[in-house]
């Protein structure tokens, strides 16, 4: 269902955020900072200021024989960031192809995909400072404190740092990861099991990514609705003895993280549907809207996918995308 915003303006230049953190609309609030939108759940109006941040631009900051700095404004369209980089012979991204949404929101989510992090290529994040006239802050990756699907920007930094544009060191001489999943398999039927390039890993993660998971222009969707949980080794042992074949990840100093994917499949949940709304027949992480279910509506089954995960296993599903 179509929700409205109360006024919605495009920032295209940083030289009108001045004038924009000046406005009526602005100072009233509440704001929101919207990228590509691919990450959001409205389950209603928005009450607010919706400002798309529309800012592009791709730079070459420095380069030599074995790599290139690259500074992307917030505003470009992921994919299409990645898909320039590989076209340059630049590796790094590969792995993060397809991934719906902007570049500013790449950090803020610390994106992430078939073993690769975007952080691994971050070198810094370009912001303004919205409570000191939109003045440029340059945050180190170390200061970002990224985690999984996480960052300072959901923390101390949100609603006071905008991110305006991100820069990536990118490699000339690639070092692939085809560990993860289907990739390896995948590339081998593509007829590149030896001798891969960046381009064929990209690929290889377009044809696995087009298979799984719903595209959002065509099926409704924020990607994954939930975070794979991450739960003490104990508690993640006891829940191994009963169900050996639960995907799990060792996540830090005594600590597991599990595929709820897996979880809510198992759950009996997999193909689930309420009216519009839906677990996606193909991937049980992924919530979907077959056409008019409101933000309300699927709210509601997240809520009854995470009651049914919880009485079954113990363990509680955190939302992924931004509930509003
Ligand atoms: N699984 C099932 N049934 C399902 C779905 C998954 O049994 O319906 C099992 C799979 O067989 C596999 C495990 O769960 O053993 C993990 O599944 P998958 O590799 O598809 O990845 P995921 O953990 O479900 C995460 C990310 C995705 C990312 C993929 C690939 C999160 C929340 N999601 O999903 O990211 O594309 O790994 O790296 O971490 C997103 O964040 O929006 C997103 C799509």
């Amino acid at each position: 269902m179509d929700v409205r915003a109360a006024v919605f303006c495009e920032l295209s230049d940083l030289t009108q955020l001045p004038a924009l953190l000046a406005s009526e609309p602005y100072r009233r609030g509440p704001v929101l900072w919207l990228g590509g939108g691919s990450n959001l759940l409205f389950t209603g109006d928005y009450p607010g200021l919706v400002v798309k941040v529309a800012l592009t631009g791709i730079t070459v900051l420095r380069e030599d024989d074995d790599e290139v700095v690259v500074e992307a404004a917030a505003g470009e369209n992921w994919h299409g960031f990645v898909q320039h980089t590989l076209a340059q012979g630049w590796a790094g991204l590969e792995n993060l192809s397809l991934i719906p949404g902007t570049v500013g929101a790449s950090p803020i989510q610390n994106i992430g995909a078939y073993g690769v992090e975007v952080k691994n290529c971050i070198t810094e994040v370009v912001c303004a400072d919205l409570h000191d006239d939109g003045a440029e802050r340059l945050l180190a990756t170390a200061d970002c404190r990224f985690g999984y699907r996480d960052s300072v920007f959901k923390h101390e930094a949100s609603g006071r740092l905008l991110v305006t544009a991100v820069r990536f060191r990118l490699s000339k001489r690639p070092q692939l990861h085809t560990g993860y999943g289907d990739i390896g398999k995948e590339l081998a039927a593509m007829g590149k099991g030896d001798g891969a390039s960046p381009r064929d890993v990209s690929e290889a993660v377009i044809r696995i990514r087009s298979a799984k998971l719903p595209d959002p222009l065509e099926l409704g969707n924020a990607g994954s609705f939930f975070k794979n949980p991450i739960i003490d080794a104990g508690a993640a042992e006891a829940l191994l003895a009963r169900h050996p074949d639960l995907p799990h990840y060792p996540a830090g100093a005594g600590k597991t993280k599990l595929a709820a994917g897996w979880l809510i499949d198992r759950a009996g949940l997999k193909g689930y549907r309420e009216g519009d709304a839906g677990v996606h027949a193909r991937q049980a992480l992924v919530l979907v809207n077959y056409g008019h279910a409101s933000g309300r509506e699927i709210w509601a089954l997240a809520q009854k996918i995470q009651a049914a995960v919880m009485e079954r296993y113990g363990v509680q599903l955190e939302p992924e995308p931004l509930v509003l």
